[in-house]
């Protein structure tokens, strides 16, 4: 059963003696003006290509950071240069203008959707080249700036993630970094529904996915436990189904406008919101609202425990299929983005027959309303639509179904639970999270390859992979990093950096370095003994 829910406060802080609590913020002991600048090659996730170059560069008091855009993309460069200027300005306590004034001095963020040059770097990739001179980021899309600008802070000592103002100095390495994701898929998943985040605790961990190149937020909008949006047409699902949560808290939902300025502020650090619906299965929310839902007519009690596979949707009631259209329908409307995640695990109180039935008729809602399907690997069980997403959240990558969807062109994203779950207990000790997938320490979060993991199944079948953070023991924002690091920047290196970068010995020291980062942050993580720490 679970540990630790449903007592501590809902705030986004945790009392000092907690593991998960943030370290003090005080300035590291290390002198930062005799340390050399960071290696190139240094950085989470590893760079696909690093040629360094003597010298270095030092940001100033007088730099500017010019911003320029080809093809009318001057406007997300200028978005992306204010973006460095709010990183920068606090530590450094430098103006650093943003400036669309053309030179060959400072730090110089260039757009060029249609260069010849810069073609193989796609929507998403990033060219770094730093000379004693000027930092140089050049790239096709706003996506590739923006994670080039993650790199670059990397590349600058930790104190510059700090909010106040830091001695310096403020040198990067000489060089060339080029830089392309392996996958198109580096998502995470945040379980809102077992117990509620808010719109600024969500947030917070949109700032700490896009430290790491995550481009998908998976939210898990609805389960037995409460519902979390508002739907206009069934008002009671949120009114009802979002008054409670795991420990029979006050639970929450989002309102619409809540969730438009989660898509928004998620897309100005180039995450694409992914809205999960779970059906037919972990749907006792929304039983819970409407009585009509239910085969026999009579409305559940709200549930607020963590049992799973015992509510169903109805799947021969015609006002089933009324509900999943007016829910696809809203949802879909104020979702951006090209996916609809339906869920489809668990689904224990439906029928086989059943399941494959809902599916056959749910998934053309999804494709009408304009969108692509995800939902959990189950679905493979069934018919998945021809351009759907299987989520796979199975252990071994054994699972036969998968690897047959996979050859008949369903996509795949792998989250393997004793892998990419970031609430399985690191180890016996953990005071949060389950273990029902076995303990998941660091290395063994990163040291698989998401190429080969399913069986049978064509590397090119897969879309990439996520990381997924349930939240029945979960509360805080200090409980979701402590749960989310080390064991995330992992996962979003195995989605960003090419299979020949893989090395455990490697990756250790450079997400070591990654610890006074987050302590300048604020990030409260867990401190494993498989990572080599600097000690300071
Ligand atoms: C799941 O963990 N039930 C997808």
């Amino acid at each position: 059963m679970v540990a630790g829910a449903g007592t501590a406060a809902s705030s986004a802080s945790a009392s000092p003696a907690s593991p998960w609590s943030a370290r003090s913020s005080s300035a590291s002991a290390q002198d930062p003006a005799a340390a050399a600048p960071t290696a190139l090659d240094r950085v989470v996730p590893a760079p696909a290509s690093v040629r360094p170059a003597a010298g270095s560069y030092a940001i100033r008091p007088d730099a500017r950071i010019r911003v320029s855009g080809s093809d009318g993309s001057a406007r997300s460069a200028r978005r992306v240069g204010d973006y460095l200027a709010q990183v920068l300005r606090p530590s450094t306590g430098f103006s650093l203008p943003v400036t669309t004034r053309s030179g060959d001095d400072g730090i110089r963020l260039r757009l060029t959707p249609k260069a010849a040059g810069v073609r193989t770097l796609g929507e998403e990739g990033y060219r770094l080249q730093v000379t004693g001179r000027a930092i140089t980021l050049t790239a096709r899309g706003s996506a590739g700036l923006f994670h080039g600008v993650q790199t670059l802070r990397q590349l600058l000592p930790a104190s510059v993630e700090r909010t106040t103002r830091q001695a310096g100095p403020w040198r990067v390495s000489g060089g060339t970094i080029t830089d392309v994701p392996r996958y198109a898929w580096r998502g995470a998943m945040l379980d809102v529904s077992r117990h509620f985040f808010g719109v600024d605790q969500v947030k917070r961990y949109i700032d700490q996915l896009a430290l790491y190149k995550i481009n998908k937020l998976h939210l898990h909008l609805s389960d037995d436990q409460g519902w979390r949006i508002a739907i206009d047409s069934w008002p009671k699902l949120a009114s009802h189904g979002g008054s409670t949560q795991v420990g029979g808290g006050p639970g929450g939902y989002y309102t619409k406008d809540d969730y438009r300025e989660i898509v928004r502020y998620a897309a100005s650090r180039e995450l694409t919101v992914v809205p999960e619906i779970d059906m037919p299965g972990h749907t006792n929310a929304a039983l819970a609202s409407y009585a009509e839902l239910n085969c026999d007519g009579v409305a559940p009690p709200l549930y607020t425990g963590t049992e799973v596979g015992f509510s169903s949707l109805c799947v021969p009631k015609e006002v089933t299929y009324d509900f999943v259209d007016d829910v696809i329908r809203e949802l879909a409307a104020l979702t951006p983005g090209p996916y609809l995640h339906i869920g489809g695990d668990e689904a224990h109180s439906t029928s086989h027959e059943d399941y494959v039935a809902f599916m056959d008729r749910v998934q053309p809602v999804v494709a009408k309303y304009g969108k692509t399907v995800v939902g959990w690997h189950q679905l493979t069980g069934a018919h998945p639509a021809k351009d759907a997403i299987a989520q796979y959240w199975g252990t071994d990558g054994s699972e036969k179904e998968v690897a047959d969807a996979a050859k008949a062109g369903t996509r795949l994203v792998l989250s393997p639970a004793n892998r990419a779950y970031l609430d399985m207990k690191y180890n016996a000790d953990t005071p949060l999270g389950q273990n029902w997938a076995g303990y998941v320490e660091a290395k063994q979060s990163y040291d698989w390859d998401p190429g080969t993991y399913i069986k049978d199944a064509p590397e090119s079948s897969v879309l990439g992979v996520e990381a997924p953070l349930w939240s029945e023991t979960l509360q805080t924002s200090p409980q979701i990093e402590y749960m989310a690091f080390p064991r995330l920047p992992g996962i979003a290196e195995l989605g960003w950096s090419p299979a020949s970068t893989h090395n455990w010995d490697d990756y250790k020291v450079r997400v070591a370095a990654q610890g006074p980062r987050w302590d300048a942050m604020g990030i409260a993580y867990y401190h494993s003994p498989q990572i080599p720490w600097p000690t300071s």
